[in-house]
């Protein structure tokens, strides 16, 4: 009988919403041999079902709600310490829509992941679905990087393409993207865990290999 392997990598995961990269990662979190475990769960909202999600895997899930602070840097700097207490080594944004003051962001330099729905650095920003619509595209998709100061400009680690079809709609689209999201985010949390991915000098390592 072989062990159970030693989920040696704790994240905490900050949400804003309905959670369903959340669930994917929960989803391989609860494999015998994932290398990480979902410390906490941290919404800015009360009502995002994500922490629903959260509640049914039995993790620790809070509510920091920004209303309740004057600014962005008060906020960023509870939602640090409200953080740190669970003490992990990687922290994910999946579907956290807030923009991070640069304290926070290079408190947590190479340790903090964000996945975008766009083939970045296409359409960075809200709204990408409905943008890679009116802009006629034919491919479209969702990416996963290492955050930096830069909004949705930090170095790609994953990014997974899918086609535009003729009679898309923002939602049609919305859902083949969030698919993929679905794999890609628990294999870059994967790399992460295993030590195998890295943020060296401002770039993506995997395996030693730089990838931007
Ligand atoms: C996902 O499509 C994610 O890529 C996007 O929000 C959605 C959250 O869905 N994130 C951003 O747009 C960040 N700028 P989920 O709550 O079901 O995971």
């Amino acid at each position: 009988m072989h062990k159970k392997k030693n989920k040696s990598l704790s994240v905490v995961v900050l949400i804003s919403g309905n959670g369903s990269n959340l669930q994917a990662l929960i989803d391989a979190a609860s494999q015998d041999d994932y290398p990480a475990r979902i410390a906490a769960v941290i919404s800015n909202r009360n009502d995002a079902y994500g922490l629903q999600r959260a509640q049914d895997a039995g993790i620790a899930q809070k509510v920091l709600p920004h209303r309740e602070y004057e600014g962005r840097e008060a906020y960023d700097q509870a939602l640090m310490a409200l953080i740190d207490s669970f003490d992990p080594g990687l922290v994910v944004l999946a579907g956290f829509m807030r923009i991070l003051s640069a304290g926070f962001v290079e408190h947590y330099s190479g340790r903090l992941l964000n996945i975008h729905p766009s083939l970045l650095p296409k359409y960075k920003g809200l709204h990408t679905h409905q943008r890679v619509l009116d802009g006629g595209e034919t491919e479209h998709g969702a990416s996963v990087h290492f955050v930096t100061l830069e909004l949705d400009g930090g170095p790609l680690i994953l990014q997974s393409p899918v086609p535009v079809l003729a009679d898309d709609t923002a939602e049609t689209l919305a859902a083949r993207v969030l698919k993929q999201e679905h794999i890609i985010y628990p294999q870059a949390v994967k790399w992460f865990a295993e030590e195998r991915l890295k943020l060296v000098d401002g770039v993506a390592m995997l395996d030693n290999k730089g990838g931007e």
